[in-house]
């Protein structure tokens, strides 16, 4: 699958013909100033929860691009308040076939509030299982024991995994959360975009390097092709 990666947790996958984004956020993040959101092609945007970080361009994107957006019962209620009616409402748990693949709904252990304040729901994680491969988007999260249930029940190919620490696992967690689902590519998120994330990248790398895994991590605007 051909991954962009669009800085801080947001990254585009195209799938079977369809463009799917993560966690818009882009136009303000200082990093990514290389990025025009208004190029951005969505067929989908899937959001994890509703922190500023996640979602600062999620209805621009929206409603340019009219792309299904994939989220908690409570952000589909937000967005349609704001006159955003492509919308799917899922929860944890739960799965549904897209054209795309499938999408189910996991655990994800953080917070969840809309920048208006707006209680968001549960925060989620992501498994999308297509007939190119499985790939997980864990959001935003602690390491969670529910992880080892996302690496049972299937292949994983690759997964995207928070490792910026302070409000996320931190690279040590992140090698056991690829351990917990049985997955050696991992792809870094949420890391330097703040100062409370910033981290050596290269120890992190090396750490992972240590226990036979890799840390897969992109420069804002690269495409990369992961299988
Ligand atoms: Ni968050
Ligand atoms: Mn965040």
């Amino acid at each position: 699958m051909n991954i962009t990666y669009f800085g801080h947790s947001c990254f585009g996958v195209e799938v079977n013909g369809k463009h799917l984004i993560f966690d818009p956020f882009i136009s303000q993040n200082e990093l990514a100033a290389n990025i025009d959101v208004n190029t951005v092609k969505a067929d989908y945007i899937l959001v994890s929860h509703g922190h500023f970080d996640h979602v600062a361009d999620l209805v621009s994107i929206a409603k340019r691009t009219n792309a299904k957006v994939i989220c908690s019962w409570e952000i589909h209620t937000w967005l349609n308040n704001q006159g955003i009616t492509n919308t799917h409402p899922m929860n944890v748990g739960g799965k549904w076939k897209f054209d795309f693949g499938d999408v189910k709904c996991v655990v994800a252990v953080h917070s969840n509030s809309l920048p208006d304040g707006t209680y968001g729901g549960n925060p989620m994680g992501f498994i999308v299982e297509t007939n190119l491969g499985n790939f997980y988007y864990a959001g935003d999260t602690a390491l969670t024991y529910d992880m080892k249930l996302i690496g049972d029940y299937r292949k994983v190919n690759f997964a995207f995994l928070p490792i910026g620490d302070n409000f996320t696992m931190g690279p040590d967690n992140a090698i056991i959360a690829a351990e917990f689902i049985k997955c050696d590519k991992i792809i870094g998120m949420h890391y330097d975009t703040f100062g409370f994330i910033k981290i050596e990248k290269e120890v992190a790398v090396k750490k992972f390097d240590n226990a036979g895994r890799e840390l897969i991590l992109f420069n804002i605007g690269e495409v990369k092709t992961i299988k």
